[in-house]
């Protein structure tokens, strides 16, 4: 059971508890979002634990006003014009991450693009208490519908999460539209909130639909994960011109001959490793090892996530189409 508090008395309660790193699920104007401090790694480590998601998603970064939004991403003139006229509310913007940017590499599940929004209503008032962006996927665990009230949030999530903010039913009731602008032209990458129609009357062009329907699929993405380097899995031995990431106490034979080395929760914390996973990878990375030699990580709970994200760094493929 999760304490529900209506949402006119919620704020200082749900702004601490948000700023200790605690999960707490918000009404947006779209559907209930299931909250954490995007600039906290291990609180946005929560959301994938308590959603039950096998596989690290990039999040949408919710702001409260257009200056942090400007310091997470980059805005072409036609994105800022879309920001302007559709914010706060149910409208989406992929966008190229801004150097510096003070979300956390699991928000974007190390992408250099970041999904930005402006919600409105208490959402917005939160994110303003806090002073830092949330990320919020949807307050539904994997597979189930997006929750458009506190009851089914409590019934679905309920038993993983403290901290549930009333404001009865969403107005919208369903998630919000996400759009990327490319070479100056909008692409719609989900529908939602926001129709197609509102946009292209309002920019007075048309809008192309992502190939086929529907969202783009985190799959889709999957080259954009891939390092330089070749990725090596459930490495029991380092090898000449090979960095290592390591996971917990290292029994790695050959530790020493590492180009580098990263480790992902010496502790053997699977909260911890997540939150490390996408900075560590691109660091590594960056020191130009021939391959990056990866210690087995262990496959419950978090580390499922952690795995399949790993398999995906080894062998970049594409996925079938799927939301969540
Ligand atoms: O209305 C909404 O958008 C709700 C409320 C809580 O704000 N949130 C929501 O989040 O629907 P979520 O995580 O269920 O869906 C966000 C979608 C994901 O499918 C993800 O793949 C996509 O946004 N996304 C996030 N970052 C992206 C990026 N950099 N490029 C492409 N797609 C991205
Ligand atoms: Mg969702």
């Amino acid at each position: 059971m999760a304490k529900i508090i209506p949402a006119h008395s919620a704020l200082e309660e749900a702004a601490a508890a948000l700023a200790a790193g605690q999960l707490v699920a918000i009404p947006t104007e779209t559907v209930y979002g299931l909250a954490a401090d995007a600039t906290n790694g291990e609180a946005v480590a929560r959301i994938f634990e308590a959603k039950g998601r096998p596989r690290f998603n990039p999040l949408i970064a919710h702001v409260d006003r257009f200056p942090l939004a400007e310091r997470i991403a980059i805005f072409d003139p036609l994105s800022r014009r879309l920001a302007e006229h559709f914010w706060p509310g149910p409208l989406t913007l992929v966008l190229p991450l801004a150097e510096g940017s003070p979300v956390h590499p699991l928000v974007t599940a190390g992408l250099d693009t970041v999904a930005v929004r402006m919600p409105r209503g208490i959402a917005q008032s939160l994110i303003a208490r806090l002073g830092r962006p949330l990320a919020a996927p949807s307050a539904n665990s994997s597979g189930k519908v997006s929750g458009t009230t506190a009851q089914a949030v409590e019934a679905d999530l309920g038993a993983r999460i403290g901290l549930i903010v009333d404001a009865g039913r969403t107005p919208v009731g369903l998630e919000s539209t996400i759009l990327k602008v490319e070479d100056g032209r909008p692409v719609l990458l989900r529908p939602g909130g926001v129709t197609v129609e509102e946009i292209e009357a309002f920019l007075g062009m048309p809008v192309e639909r992502f190939s086929g329907t529907g969202i783009q699929a985190p799959g889709m993405l999957s080259s954009h994960y891939a390092p330089a380097a070749a990725v090596r899995l459930d490495a029991r031995e380092v090898r000449e011109g090979e960095a290592l990431l390591a996971f917990g106490p290292t029994r790695v034979a050959g530790a020493a001959r590492a180009v580098a080395m990263l480790n992902l929760s010496e502790a053997g914390d699977l909260r911890e490793a997540a939150a490390n996973l996408f900075s560590h990878i691109q660091a590594l990375d960056r020191e130009g090892a021939r391959a990056i030699a990866v210690e087995p990580v262990p496959r419950h709970g978090l580390g499922e996530a952690i795995n399949d994200r790993l398999a995906r760094a080894a062998a970049p493929r594409n996925d079938p189409p799927g939301s969540d």
